[in-house]
Parts: structure tokens; C-alpha cells; sequence
């Protein structure tokens, strides 16, 4: 049968992939950062999970304001890098496991959680800066991956608590598949950044660190927190962290933290990473 080993959460600032791709990550500004996620890839070289379920957001970059899916999961075989603006990151494709993203499907829209199914994606920074911090610059990612995304740029996002039961969806179908699989699940994307407007560059060391620590003991109450608090206290962009419930909820109540790190600043974000393992 298939399981949920470990869940990994990650920011992904679009910068954090340009430092990579242009070969700077040793310069004084990134050193710091990259020093966070050394472990990360020893751990994950360890840990050689078979299939990724990496929850990100879509950054108008192959959703647009035609169409705003709040959850997708992606069937498809392959997903292409996109272009968002530069031309796209000269990263592998990404491959995908479309039988069990299609038991995923099934199993969550039956469990009532409407997902929108989508064949081709092209994947954006939300996706791929998350990989390229845990697997450095391979010729092919090492493991498959299924894509979900969730709405967090057109308002209105979904709440915690419904990310929080989905994860919980996403680990019932996890554990009805009939395929022995090590599956992680990552949350990506916070912690507290805005990009615009008068209060562009707010960092709140203190919610992140709260956030950081709740997510670990106490994920169920951290849920209920509403989501005008992220947009206030987090940024705009802050309300990014829901998508660290949808993996929190796929784990298991009590769970071993193997790894935290946190970091401002990365572009204009606060960058927060931990690795939570089921006992
Ligand atoms: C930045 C952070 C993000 O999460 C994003 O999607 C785009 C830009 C930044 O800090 O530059
Ligand atoms: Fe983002």
C-alpha cells in the first residue's frame, strides 16, 4: 500500500531559483539561505520517496482570471517549466504519476472535496524553486510528482480549516492505493511578504515563528485561524502559508520535526522550512 512517510514545507521565492540557476548561491547575500537547506538534501537523498503530492499556487502563470480553480490536481504524464517573463528555468521537466493522481481524484471528490482536474500544467516558480532546494540541480528530478494547486491569488482564497480537512482527504486516498509507494506531501509557498502596495517588504518575524511552531503541535487549532489574519499580520502574500495546512492535515496527529530553519531576507520574503516525519 501506498503512505505518507514525511512532509516537507518550503517558501519559494522566485529569486531563490534565479540564484540557482545563474550559479550565485555561494555569494553573501544566498549563503545563509542555501546553509538552511543543506540537511534538506541529505535528509531527502535518505528518504528517496517515490512520489511527491506538492501543494503550491499558481502564480497567474498558467491559470489566469478566465478560469481560477480554488483546488486542482494534475493527471498529466509531463509538466513543463513556464515562461514567467525570463524565458523558462532551465530545470528537467516534471514527470507525474497519473494513475495515482486519478485514484487521488476519485477518492477526494467522492470524500466531497470538489477538485478540478487538469491534464496539462504547465509548472510555475510555486513548483519548481521548492524542488530545487531539496534536489540541487539534477539532469532529471529524482522522484515523480503530482501537481495540486490551490487558489491564493484571487481573492478569495480558501479558509485553513478547509485546506486542513483536505489534507486529511488526500491522505485517506494516500493510504486506498494499491501500490506500495513512499509519498511525501510538501506545503509551499509564505512565510510573511507582501509584494505591493504601501506595505510591500512587510516581514512578522513573530507570526512566523508562531505559525512554525503551531503547525508542528497544534495544526488543528492553527486551522481556525481566518484569513483576513494572514493578509493583516502576514501580507498580502502571506496567506500563501494555507497551502502548509493542506500538508499538515496529511500527516499524522503527532509527528517527529526533523528539521527548521528560517531566514529574512530572501527577495522580499521570510523564508521558513521544516521537515515533519510520522513516527
Ligand atoms: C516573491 C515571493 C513569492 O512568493 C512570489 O510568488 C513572488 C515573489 C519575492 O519575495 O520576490
Ligand atoms: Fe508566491
Amino acid at each position: 500500500m501506498a503512505r505518507i512517510s514525511a512532509s516537507v514545507y518550503s517558501s519559494h521565492v522566485p529569486a531563490i531559483g534565479a540564484a540557482i540557476d545563474n550559479g550565485i548561491t555561494g555569494d553573501a547575500y544566498w549563503q545563509p539561505l542555501f546553509a538552511g537547506y543543506e540537511y534538506s538534501k541529505q535528509w531527502i537523498a535518505e528518504q528517496k520517496p517515490d512520489v511527491i503530492l506538492l501543494v503550491y499556487n499558481d502564480h497567474a502563470s498558467a491559470f489566469d482570471a478566465n478560469f481560477v480553480p480554488t483546488f486542482a490536481i494534475a493527471t498529466g504524464d509531463e509538466f513543463q517549466p513556464c515562461d514567467e517573463g525570463w524565458g523558462p528555468r532551465p530545470v528537467p521537466p516534471v514527470k507525474g504519476h497519473p494513475r495515482l493522481a486519478s485514484h487521488i481524484a476519485q477518492s477526494v471528490i467522492q470524500d466531497d472535496f470538489d477538485l478540478t482536474v487538469v491534464n496539462n500544467l504547465d509548472v510555475d516558480h510555486g513548483l519548481t524553486v521548492p524542488l530545487s532546494l531539496m534536489f540541487g540541480q539534477p539532469e532529471a528530478w529524482p522522484c515523480l510528482v503530482i501537481p495540486i494547486a490551490v487558489n491564493v491569488v484571487l481573492y478569495p482564497p480558501p479558509s485553513g480549516a478547509r485546506c486542513y480537512a483536505l489534507g486529511k482527504a488526500l491522505r485517506r486516498a494516500v493510504d486506498s492505493f494499491d501500490e506500495d509507494l513512499n509519498v511525501q506531501i510538501w506545503g509551499t509557498g509564505g512565510m510573511s511578504h507582501q509584494l505591493q502596495g504601501p506595505r510591500a517588504g512587510l516581514i512578522n518575524k513573530e507570526f512566523d515563528n508562531d505559525f512554525l511552531d503551531r503547525l508542528v503541535t497544534e495544526p488543528e487549532a492553527l486551522s481556525k485561524k481566518p484569513h483576513i489574519d494572514y493578509v493583516r499580520l502576514a501580507g498580502s502574500e502571506g496567506i500563501e502559508l494555507v497551502m502548509w495546512l493542506i500538508a499538515r492535515g496529511a500527516m499524522d496527529d503527532d509527528v517527529v520535526q526533523k528539521h527548521r530553519f528560517y531566514h529574512v531576507p530572501a527577495s522580499n520574503t521570510a523564508v521558513g522550512h521544516l521537515i515533519l516525519e510520522n513516527s
